[in-house]
Parts: structure tokens; sequence; C-alpha cells
């Protein structure tokens, strides 16, 4: 694998404008029951205290928030601010007042009283050194404490049925510009060994999809506004012209594809792995 731009994954290459909020929440409507079954398998019950590391627009926290109750407490930090203000203006309209929203990269955040539960979705691909990122989670989490992570395995990317051409053409697109952008396109099947370098007891874990049972289900639209963000890395990296890719009749493209041939398609498969602490409880 060439890696060109590892520092672009660090400084999470998707950026945050309005239609990356969007997305994300777009993306998150799709995976919620897959990281809602992640976090209840790691035990997440009323009461407990959670950390969410990379929250962006606060999907995740709204999950562990519902799992903790309000006897409970959830505290999301992400070092972008602007993604901060959407996940408190959402927090504000649910009335979710056991859930709060810290500004700060992972690598500031002072280390509190700890943590019953430390979560992370969709962040550990884009650090440099995901094995470090975890060691820099454990500090807030109790001994015994549950460390819970959801990430893509990006290797495992464009199961269909029967085969669709623009699927694997946009597939073709997306696994070399997210390797040469330094994602780490196996993040999901390395999460095991990645948690036990760390110094984690991994306890389990479950592999899971959301299958586009209909051509515009929320899957593909997901798929397309990601490409739609990765194109001008794509375009950059001469991974793919702006003409071949046509981004606005995509979904179109592919909608019709999957209509005409009758084809089911499975966007993305999601990894998640639970592991505790050791130590004195
Ligand atoms: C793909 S988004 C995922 C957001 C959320 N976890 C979800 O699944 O909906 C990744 C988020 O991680 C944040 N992030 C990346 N590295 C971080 C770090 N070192 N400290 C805090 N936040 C970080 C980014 O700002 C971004 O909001």
């Amino acid at each position: 694998m060439r890696v060109e731009e590892t520092s672009a994954a660090a400084e999470y290459v998707q950026g945050n404008e309005d239609r990356e909020l969007r997305r994300l929440m777009l993306q998150a409507q799709v995976y919620a029951p897959l990281t809602e079954g992640v976090l209840r398998g790691a035990g997440l019950k009323p009461g407990m205290r959670v950390l969410d590391v990379g929250c962006g627009v606060g999907d995740v926290s709204f999950l562990a928030s519902e799992l903790v109750g309000p006897t409970g407490e959830v505290v999301g930090v992400d070092r972008e601010e602007r993604v901060l203000a959407c996940a408190r203006r959402r927090a504000g309209a649910q009335k979710l007042s056991h859930v709060r929203f810290q500004q700060c990269s992972l690598e500031a955040l002072p280390v509190g009283a700890p943590y019953d539960a430390v979560i992370c979705r969709l962040v550990l691909m884009f650090q440099p050194d995901p094995v470090s990122f975890v060691r820099r989670m454990m500090e807030h989490l109790r001994p015994g404490g549950v460390l819970a992570v959801h990430e893509l395995e990006l290797a495992a990317m464009g199961l269909t049925h029967p085969r669709l051409p623009l699927f694997n053409r946009i597939w073709n697109w997306m696994l070399p510009t997210c390797e040469r952008l330094g994602i780490k396109v196996h993040m999901g099947l390395e999460l095991v060994s990645t948690l036990r370098r760390a110094g984690l007891v991994v306890d389990d874990g479950v592999v899971g999809g959301r299958l586009s049972v209909t051509p515009d289900s929320e899957p593909t639209q997901t798929l397309v506004e990601t490409v739609r963000t990765l194109l001008p890395h794509m375009e950059r990296l001469g991974v793919a012209l702006p003409m071949e890719v046509d981004i606005d009749t995509l979904a179109a493209r592919l909608t019709a594809e999957l209509r005409s041939n009758g084809g089911v398609l499975v966007p993305s498969l999601m990894v998640g792995v639970w592991a505790h602490r050791p130590g004195p409880v």
C-alpha cells in the first residue's frame, strides 16, 4: 500500500462542512441498530458513566444515553467545535440532560474521574497509530471497565448479488483513495489485535452490515454521499476523473442498476469489538 497522506487521515479527511454533517447523520441512521447491538453486547447499562471519543454530531452518545438512562452520564468529546455545536443542538432538542459535549482532542483530554465505559465509532481508522490512540482511551477507563469500538472493514465492502458493475467501479475508486489517504482500510478486522496490543482483554465481537433492500434506501444514499466527500481527493490523486464519477447522477445510476437486475447491496461491513481493562476492580 502506498500511503501518501497519512497526516490527511489524521486530520479527518472528510471535513466538517454542512453537507458532511448531514452525511454523518445519514450514516448514523444506517449504523444505529448495529452500534446499539455493540453497546448492549459490551454491557452498557443504567447508571454507567460513559466517554464517547470522537463523538462527531453525537449519534453514538445518544445511543449510549438511552442505555445508561438518566441515572448515568455520557460525555462526548471531539476536537471539532463545529460538529459539537450540532451535537449540542440535537441534545437540547431531545431534552437530554445527562449527555454533554466537550471540545478537546483525546490527546489533550485531562484524565479525571475514570469512566465505566469508553466507546468510539469510526475514529480509529483515521488515526496514524491506533494502538497508541487506544492506550490514550484506556487512561480514562476504570480497571474492569469496558472499551467498545465499532469500525468499518473496507476490505469486505462490495458485497453484492448479482454482480453490480457500477458498484464495482465505485469501489475501485474508493479503496485506493482511502488507502492513499492513510485511512486504515482493514481497521475492522484489526480491532482485536489492536486492543490486545494496547493491553486490553478482548471479550467478544460482532460483524454486521445493512442491506440496501430498496434501490434508493439509506445505505445506498450514504455510499453516494461518501463518494461525494472523497471526490476532491479522488481527483487530486488521479484515481477517478470527475466526468466518469459524474457525482450528481451517481445515485440515480446506482439505483437504476439495482432496480434493473433486482440486485441487493451491502455497501459496508462494520466490526464491533469490546474488551475490558485488566486490574483490580
Ligand atoms: C467519522 S467521524 C465519526 C463520528 C461519530 N463517532 C459517529 O460515528 O457518528 C470521526 C470524528 O472523530 C473526530 N476525531 C478524530 N480524531 C480525534 C481526536 N484525536 N480527538 C478527538 N476527536 C477526534 C473527528 O473530529 C470526527 O468528528
